[in-house]
């Protein structure tokens, strides 16, 4: 089926209506390729169909669909290593420190928490992975006096229908078999019928959460990460200096930001150090910028 100029135009702007996601021209083959398949799946048969359900009949699951399928490659864990690496090998070792400092100056257990954000955690893989990290570092390092639960991970997504899944923590064979070794599949989940469901130990230390990325978001509160990846770059280039703005108030005097490659820091370079590991598009904060142009 042909995705009409006029039809991929009132998808196009449907999409940016309701995620702030810009479907450029030349990607209207593209749009054609990834929404077929909807078609068939949601019973609307026709592009002209699709748009009826969307915009007239505001299908909020079929909305949700249409956005995964503009913006997702397949979803894996540890899909794109470098940045995990960088949080592993770089941030871990620093939130240690910065957890065993806040534990010395606060008599309050709770403000020694390290807040962790996913804002694009889509179906799950990229806050489980952050977890798995975590819980093996505790791990490694219980000699610090740092525990799991001295970290917070925030999971939010626009659509609905991944965090669905992601609150569900079950995956397919595939998916577990794709990116986590042995170990990890016998640490992190359980087999289930054919599935695999998180344990506790990934589960319990995220929290989920709708957020839309194109609306004001620092009510959130502050952050010691955000990852960012494989979403900013779909937004225009004033939606991505909102974000930013928003991501630089938030993060601590010495948070880490972690992006991917098709996106970069548009203007804010001045606020942060890139982390030099892996080639990752992992930035650090500078401490001594003042930040307060929100
Ligand atoms: C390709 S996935 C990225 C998943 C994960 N961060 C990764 O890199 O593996 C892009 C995600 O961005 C989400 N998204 C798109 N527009 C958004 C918006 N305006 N606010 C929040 N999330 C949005 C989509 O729903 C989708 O789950």
């Amino acid at each position: 089926m042909n995705l009409t100029v006029r039809e991929f135009e009132e998808i196009r702007n449907y999409i940016y209506r309701v995620s702030g996601i810009f479907v450029h021209d030349d990607f209207r083959q593209q749009t054609e390729t990834r929404l077929a398949p909807l078609l068939k799946s949601s019973g609307a048969n026709t592009y002209k169909g699709l748009i009826s359900r969307l915009v007239y009949k505001n299908d909020i699951h079929l909305c949700d669909n249409v956005i995964q399928g503009i913006t997702s490659e397949e979803n894996y864990f540890f899909s794109d290593l470098p940045p995990f690496e960088t949080f592993n090998d770089v941030i871990l070792p620093k939130l240690a420190e910065t957890i065993v400092s806040r534990k010395r100056k606060s008599h309050v257990r709770r403000g020694a928490k390290i807040n962790i954000w996913s804002a694009s955690a889509s179906k799950g893989h990229e806050p489980y992975g952050i977890a798995m990290l975590i819980n093996e570092f505790v791990e490694s390092a219980k000699e610090m006096g740092v525990e799991r639960n001295d970290f917070n991970i925030l999971a939010s997504d626009l659509s609905a229908t991944s965090l669905a899944k992601a609150v569900a923590g079950e995956y397919s064979e595939a998916e577990v078999h794709h990116g986590i070794n042995e170990e990890r599949r016998g640490k992190f989940f359980i087999p289930s019928g054919g599935k695999w469901m998180t344990k506790s130990n990934i589960q319990d230390i995220v929290d989920f959460r709708k957020v839309n990325l194109t609306e004001p978001f620092t009510r959130l509160g502050g952050f010691d990460v955000i990852f960012c990846r494989n979403a900013l770059e779909h937004f225009n280039e004033a939606t991505q200096r909102s974000v930013l703005t928003q991501f630089t108030y938030m993060l601590t005097r010495t948070g880490f930001l972690v992006l991917d490659h098709h996106s970069n820091l548009n203007g804010f370079h001045d606020y942060y150090e890139q982390v030099e590991h892996n080639g990752s598009m992992v930035f650090h904060r500078r401490g001594n910028m003042e930040f307060s142009n929100i």
